[in-house]
C-alpha cells in the first residue's frame, strides 16, 4: 500500500507527525507532499527538525495569497503529484486549504481520502476552516474523528457510521511523545524562571487579527493584565496586522509582554507546560492545553472543540476586553475554579490515535474495501425509516437480522447516541437506511 500525506501549515506538520512515525515503524510506503502554504523557517522547517521528519518528497510552493489563488495553485500542484504517484490513499489533516484542495483532487481521481481530525464544527460559515471541513466531508472515504461528539456531527451531515473511526486526536500522541524530549532539551531559547507567573499567548485567526477593533480590544486587555509575564510567540499574520493597524509599538512598550517570533514545537511545549494560563484563538492549543492540564482562555465566540469547554478546561471570552480581564481575575481569585480547570479530563484520547488510524486503514485495505467504486447496490432503492425497537438486540445483530439495513442514528429520550456495533437498541428509537430491490 502506498499512502500520500498532504501537509501545508504548522499544525498539520505537528499533528501528522505521529501518523508519519507510525507509518515509518510499520514500513509503509508513503509520499510526503507539502503545499508550501507555510514557508518561513519557524513556521515549517523548524517542525521537521523538532519532530525528526524526513524532508517532503514534493513542495508545491504555493506561498501566501488569496484563498482562490492559494487553493487553485494547490489543486493544480497536488493533481500533478497524485497522477505521478498513484497512491492507494490520500491523508489530509484538519481544516486548512490543503485539506480542501487535497480532498477535492484525490476524490476526483478516485483515490480514497482519509480525513484526520474530521467531524469538527464551529457552525460558523464565516470561517474559511468551516467551509474546508464541510467540503472535505463530501470528498472523504475514511473519517478519523477525535471524539464521539465529532462523530455525531458527521452523522447529522449524513455520513455513514461505517466510514467513521473514533480515534482520539493525534495531538495527544504528539504532546506525549515530545514533552519528555522537550523538557530534557537544555538549549531552549525561552528564558523561563521557575515560579514565574506566565501567561502563554498566541493568536492568528483571521476574525481576530484582520479586524482592527478586535485586535485593539485584545491588546488593551493584555496591557492591563500586568500581573503576568505574557509570552507571545506571534504568528506572521499577526505581526503583519499589528504593523498595519499601528498597534505593534503599543504592544512592544508594555514591559510585561514578551513579543517573540514563533517558536519550535519543543519550545512551545516547554512554554505551555510552565504557564499558569494559556490565552489563544488556536485550535490545536485548546487541545494541547487540556492535555497538559493548563487552563485555557479562548479568544473566540465559538469553538469547534466544545469538548474542552464541557470538560471545564476552557472558557470562551471572545474579543471583549472586560470579559478577558474579568475572567482571568475570577479564576485567579478562586483556587477551586483554577484547580477544576487544570484537572479537566482530556477528551482527546490516550496518545494512541495514530496507531488506531493505521489499524483502521490496514483493516479496510486487507478487506479490499479501500477503493472508490460504483456501489454494488446502485440499482437498489434506498428508503429511510424511524423505528422504535422493543427487542433486546445490539446494532450489529439488528443489521445482520435485517439485511440491507444500516442503523444511522440512535435516540434515547432527548439524547443522540452513537451507533456502536455493540450498542443495545432495546427501548431506543433508530433512524435506519434500508436498501431494497426495485
Ligand atoms: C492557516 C490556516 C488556518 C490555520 C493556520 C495555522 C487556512 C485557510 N488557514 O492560516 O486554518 O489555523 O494556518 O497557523 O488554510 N505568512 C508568512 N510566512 C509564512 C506563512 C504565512 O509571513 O510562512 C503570512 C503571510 O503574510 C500570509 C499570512 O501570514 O498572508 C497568512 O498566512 P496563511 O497561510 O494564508 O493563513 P494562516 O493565517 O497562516
Ligand atoms: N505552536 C508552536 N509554536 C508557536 C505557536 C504554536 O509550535 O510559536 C504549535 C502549537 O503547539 C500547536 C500548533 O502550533 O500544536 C497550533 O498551530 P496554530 O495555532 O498555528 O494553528 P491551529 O491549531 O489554530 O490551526
Amino acid at each position: 500500500m502506498k499512502i500520500a500525506v498532504i501537509i501545508g501549515t504548522r499544525p498539520e506538520i505537528i499533528k501528522m507527525a505521529p501518523v508519519i512515525d507510525e507509518m515509518e515503524q510499520r514500513n509503509v510506503e508513503y509520499v510526503l507532499i507539502h503545499t508550501g502554504q507555510h514557508y518561513d523557517h519557524e513556521m515549517s522547517n523548524q517542525f521537521f527538525l523538532d519532530l525528526e521528519l524526513r524532508k517532503p518528497d514534493y513542495n508545491i510552493g504555493v506561498g501566501s495569497g488569496s484563498h482562490g489563488e492559494q487553493t487553485a495553485d494547490m489543486i493544480k500542484g497536488i493533481e500533478k503529484v497524485l497522477l505521478a504517484e498513484n497512491p492507494d490513499l490520500v491523508l489530509v489533516q484538519g481544516d486548512t486549504n490543503a485539506v480542501l484542495s487535497g480532498a477535492i483532487v484525490a476524490s476526483k481521481l478516485h483515490i480514497p481520502v482519509g480525513h484526520v481530525e474530521a467531524g469538527l464544527r464551529s457552525y460558523d460559515k464565516s470561517m474559511p476552516e468551516e467551509i474546508n471541513r464541510e467540503i472535505a466531508d463530501v470528498c472523504s472515504k475514511m473519517y478519523f474523528v477525535p471524539t464521539e461528539e465529532s462523530a455525531i456531527n458527521l452523522l447529522f451531515a449524513g455520513i455513514n457510521p461505517k466510514d467513521i473511526f473514533i480515534t482520539g486526536n493525534t495531538v495527544v500522541d504528539a504532546c506525549m511523545r515530545n514533552l519528555k524530549i522537550a523538557t530534557k532539551k537544555l538549549d531552549t531559547s525561552l528564558e523561563i524562571t521557575a515560579g514565574e507567573n506566565i501567561l502563554a499567548l498566541t493568536m492568528h485567526r483571521a476574525e481576530n487579527v484582520d479586524n482592527p477593533q478586535r485586535l485593539q480590544n485584545i491588546i488593551d486587555a493584555l496591557i492591563e493584565l500586568n500581573e503576568f509575564t505574557i509570552i507571545f510567540p506571534a504568528h506572521p499574520r499577526t505581526i503583519k496586522n499589528l504593523k498595519k493597524f499601528n498597534l505593534l509599538e503599543k504592544l512592544e512598550n508594555a514591559e510585561h509582554i514578551k513579543l517573540i517570533k514563533p517558536i519550535g514545537y519543543l519550545d512551545f511545549l516547554v512554554l505551555l507546560s510552565n504557564s499558569k494560563f494559556v490565552m489563544t484563538d488556536s485550535g490545536g492549543i485548546q487541545e494541547e492545553a487540556i492535555t497538559l492540564n493548563v487552563p485555557c482562555i479562548t479568544l473566540r465566540y465559538n469553538t469547534e472543540r466544545p469538548e474542552t469547554v464541557k470538560a471545564g478546561g476552557n472558557i470562551l471570552v471572545g474579543a471583549e476586553k472586560d470579559k478577558m480581564i474579568d475572567t482571568v481575575k475570577k479564576i485567579l481569585s478562586d483556587q477551586n475554579l483554577y484547580d477544576k480547570m487544570s484537572e479537566a479530563k482530556n477528551p482527546y484520547g490516550e496518545g494512541d490515535s495514530s496507531k488506531k488510524i493505521l489499524d483502521s486503514i490496514f483493516k479496510l485495505y486487507d478487506e479490499n474495501k479501500l477503493k472508490i467504486t460504483v456501489p454494488d447496490d446502485i440499482m437498489k432503492v434506498k428508503s429511510r425509516k424511524i423505528l422504535k425497537i422493543k427487542e433486546n438486540i445490539d446494532v450489529a445483530e439488528f443489521e445482520k437480522k435485517n439485511k440491507g439495513t444500516t442503523v444511522k442514528m440512535v435516540f434515547e429520550k432527548s439524547n443522540v447516541l452513537y451507533p456502536y456495533d455493540y450498542l443495545n437498541l432495546k427501548d431506543k428509537t433508530v433512524l435506519i437506511d434500508v436498501l431494497k430491490e426495485k
